[in-house]
């Protein structure tokens, strides 16, 4: 088809879209992370995020195989700035050339971008200070740039913050009296005012589940849900939920420096399934099915009833991100890993679709990696070989309340061994563990405890790769079987601790 005839059809299925449903600007977005072992390859994603009728993306950066795969697709697209570039974007050349390279270069490549995250969560209390005098700055050059490109009444840049920027005071803690944490306070209303200039949101992560898990006991459960009998009377209010609370002390906060009418978008929202013991998939079952049937309505909260822009945290598992925050972390996806959907809800809207998985997905063989059974096995080799599996894969399903945390020790070794096997692409050499370990092709699941298959890797570089028909396991030979050897890493290993003791006592 002719690029002209091309634009005529494009032209005209959009003003059909716009007869049909008006000017509606509405629709559920979510987070697309990409840091997996192995990712599922961007166009299935893309066919993923149609099928369940997501009209909006946020990514964390602006990796080129995913932008393209967005390209001729109605998905509205939010790049993200990185934390560590923000620096670099202090400096005027520096954020055109990144604008050049990272949205104008897509935009004319038919990527519907409409906003660019300047950093993630920059003013977040565990990173201190770091970043507090660049953020401001590296979002006016963004949008500096944008603008120079002729792009900015369309695309606007703007700063995600995490929800512990406001807060309510002790004295008061209620949403009305809600006000920016002092630390960060001048410059959030720099930013604020900034973004009101600009027509830009202010964009916010809200995680009802980090109030119950982090609360210490001390909050009350039904009260992270929407179907809850607590009740928090604020003035002639009453708020019956945490986010609602959350969402209303922010705009409060912004109310108190001047933008009480500021768009407020969430940035991320969601529910983890595994990794904590409120992480399971019936409560994340019983949060979407609260949360989404509520934001479908244009229920709106208690201060800003209406139409609120959401983007769930997060489209799909991610087994290489940090566990720092806890082990929950790796497990935020609506999907699995490998774009499979976990519990039953409906992303609402008009369609009312429950959640379609991905499509045509290639997994690794059938085939399994366990400590072999029926031996007896030194005991310090097994934790060992355990540990280097764990720090190497995911074990993060061990955790208190995890779905593995009940296994007996020898299943769990099977489980790290298998990890580790399934992450180094079912190479021979990963299944060795200095003998003690074994492959099975019977799945050998434990109960709620599943021992994956992973996809098959896929490389950016080779989009087509991953269509050749068999699944056949690397061969030995084409990987250094040194490089997956157990004893001379876990000496390492060991030496590396003993070095870390050694600074910690000193
Ligand atoms: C940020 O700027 C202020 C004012 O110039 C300065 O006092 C402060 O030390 C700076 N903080 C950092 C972390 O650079
Ligand atoms: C906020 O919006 C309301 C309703 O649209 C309007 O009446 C009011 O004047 C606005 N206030 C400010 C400060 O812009
Ligand atoms: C999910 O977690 C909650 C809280 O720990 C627990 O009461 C419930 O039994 C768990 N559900 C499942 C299916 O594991
Ligand atoms: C959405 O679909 C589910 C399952 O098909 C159904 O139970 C529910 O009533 C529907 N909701 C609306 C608002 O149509
Ligand atoms: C798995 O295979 C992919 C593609 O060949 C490769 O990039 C990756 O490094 C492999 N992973 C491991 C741990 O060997």
């Amino acid at each position: 088809m002719s690029r002209h005839s091309k634009m005529v059809n494009l032209l005209f299925v959009g003003a059909l879209v716009l007869t049909l449903f008006g000017s509606d600007v509405g629709g559920l977005g979510v987070n697309w992370g990409t840091k997996s072992s192995h990712q599922l390859p961007p166009e299935t994603v893309v066919q993923m995020l149609k099928d369940n009728g997501l009209k909006k993306v946020k990514l964390f950066d602006a990796d080129p195989a995913v932008l393209n795969a967005l390209a001729d697709t109605d998905i509205e697209v939010m790049v993200g700035v990185a934390n560590v570039e923000l620096d670099a974007m202090t400096v005027k050349h520096k954020a055109e050339k990144w604008v050049k390279d990272n949205v104008v270069k897509y935009v004319e490549n038919e990527v519907k971008i409409t906003s660019v995250a300047v950093g993630n969560e920059p003013f977040l209390k565990d990173y201190k200070d770091t970043y507090i005098n660049s953020t401001l700055p590296a979002l006016q050059n963004i949008q500096k740039a944008l603008d120079d490109a002729k792009l900015g009444d369309k695309i606007k840049a703007s700063v995600p913050f995490n929800g512990d920027v406001y807060m309510s005071p002790p004295w008061r803690p209620l949403p009305s009296a809600g006000l920016f944490r002092p630390d960060v306070s001048d410059q959030v209303e720099d930013i604020a005012d900034f973004l009101a200039k600009n027509n830009a949101p202010f964009i916010v992560n809200i995680y009802p589940f980090l109030s119950l898990a982090m609360g210490g006991g001390g909050f009350p459960m039904d009260y992270a849900f929407f179907d809850g009998a607590d009740v928090i009377t604020d003035g002639n209010v009453e708020y019956t939920n945490v986010f609602d609370a959350n969402y209303d002390t922010c705009v409060s906060a912004l109310k108190q420096i001047g933008h009480g009418n500021m768009t407020i978008v969430i940035g991320e929202i969601g529910w983890p399934t595994d990794g904590n013991k409120w992480a399971n998939n019936s409560l994340a079952s019983r949060f979407y099915n609260g949360f989404l049937p509520r934001l479908a309505a244009n229920k709106g909260t208690p201060l800003h009833p209406g139409y609120i822009e959401v983007y769930l945290f997060g489209l799909l598992d991610e087994d290489a991100k940090s566990i720092l925050p806890g082990d929950f972390e790796r497990h935020w996806g609506i999907f699995d890993y490998a774009g499979q959907p976990k519990f039953d809800t409906s992303l609402g809207g008009k369609d009312n679709k429950t959640l379609v998985g991905a499509k045509n997905v290639k997994y690794q063989s059938k085939k399994w990696c366990i400590l072999k059974p029926h031996e007896a096995h030194d005991i310090h080799k097994q934790n060992d070989g355990m540990k280097y599996a764990c720090d190497r894969a995911d074990c993060t399903a061990f955790a208190d309340g995890g779905s593995c945390s009940g296994l007996i020790d020898c299943d769990k070794a099977s489980y790290a061994f298998n990890s580790f096997f399934q992450v180094s692409n079912q190479s021979k050499a990963s299944c060795d563990f200095g003998g003690l370990a074994t492959q099975v092709d019977e799945d050998p699941s434990k109960g709620q405890c599943k021992f994956n298959i992973q996809i098959k890797p896929y490389d950016p570089s080779k989009p087509d790769s991953d269509s050749d028909s068999d699944s056949e396991a690397p061969s030995p030979s084409s990987f250094s079987s040194s490089h997956f050897t157990v004893a001379p890493p876990l000496a390492l290993i060991g030496l590396a601790l003993w070095v870390m003791t050694l600074l910690i006592f000193f």
